[in-house]
């Protein structure tokens, strides 16, 4: 593969999840900001919110929550003289859109000052805590926090699908099983070499009361990843409910519900 600095620091990132007491300079802090929000943007629908040192998981020195935010868009959009009509629907995707891009143009520039991060996926589940915290205007919503510091850690990378099994060109091709079963074979042997289930001890339960038959000599990404996505979250109520308290209507035409 070839390579260049910048590609070396992405390739050697991976999520931290300890990390010294030093809180990182103010300078640092604006300058990782700034160049996320150099990431390219719809209309740059997103802030970020930060918090330092208190009670940060992973003991991180920083906290940000980055928010997809409607509200500042509406502002502006007021002082023109225009009201916002462009369903909550499409703001979401492409608030999610820009702050995507700003919160990984953020962990790259953490990297390259020689910092770690690492994401927390469960903001929108907890939005309406979150928003009492920081006193979020409506119609601006956490989409996911990401802690950061010096690494007190050096773990490895972690695994990736082969190229082959994300990359299609020009049409999207018929997965033979001998692909899908070469990239769970990537990805389990990976993290098993790794310890990674076994080091943390965390297998996520089966809910079903069914008897456990994996160990942690087996236990690995592919059924981590199935006994989540194959366990939670049947219902969107509780992530509408959550986008609801925050202001944002998503709601599907009568009548197109059972179609
Ligand atoms: C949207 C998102 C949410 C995540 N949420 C969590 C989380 O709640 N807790 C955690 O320890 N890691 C979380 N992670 C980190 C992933 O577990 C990690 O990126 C993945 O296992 C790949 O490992 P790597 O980042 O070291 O390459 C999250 C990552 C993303 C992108």
């Amino acid at each position: 593969m070839r390579s260049n600095p910048i590609i070396k620091t992405m390739m050697k990132r991976k999520s931290i999840r300890k990390y010294t007491d030093e809180m990182p300079s103010q300078e640092i802090i604006e300058a990782v900001v700034r160049a996320g929000q150099q990431a390219p943007f719809a209309s740059q629908l997103y802030s970020v919110l930060l918090s330092r040192k208190k009670g940060v998981p992973f003991g991180a020195p920083l906290l940000f929550t980055i928010c997809v935010d409607i509200h500042r868009m509406e502002l502006i959009m007021a002082r023109r003289g225009w009201k916002l009509v462009t369903n909550d629907l499409s703001m979401l995707f492409f608030g999610i859109q820009d702050a995507s891009l700003m919160a990984e143009n953020m962990v790259i520039a953490a990297e390259s000052f020689g910092m770690g991060s690492c994401f927390l996926g469960a903001a929108p589940y907890i939005a309406d805590k979150i928003a009492r915290k920081y006193k979020l205007p409506p119609r601006v919503f956490p989409l996911v926090q990401l802690v950061m510091g010096y690494p007190a850690e050096d773990p490895p990378t972690r695994p990736r699908y082969q190229s082959g099994f994300t990359l299609f060109e020009d049409l999207y091709p018929e997965l033979s099983d001998a692909e899908v079963e070469l990239a769970m074979k990537r990805m389990d042997e990976g993290y098993l070499a790794q310890n990674y289930y076994s080091k943390g001890k965390f297998k996520i339960p089966l809910e079903s009361g069914q008897e456990e038959t994996f160990t942690y000599d087996n236990y690995s990404w592919t059924e981590h990843i199935s006994r989540k996505w194959g366990q939670w979250y049947e219902s969107p109520d509780e992530l509408l409910t959550q986008l609801s308290k925050r202001g944002f209507k998503i709601e599907i035409p009568e009548g197109e519900q059972s179609k």
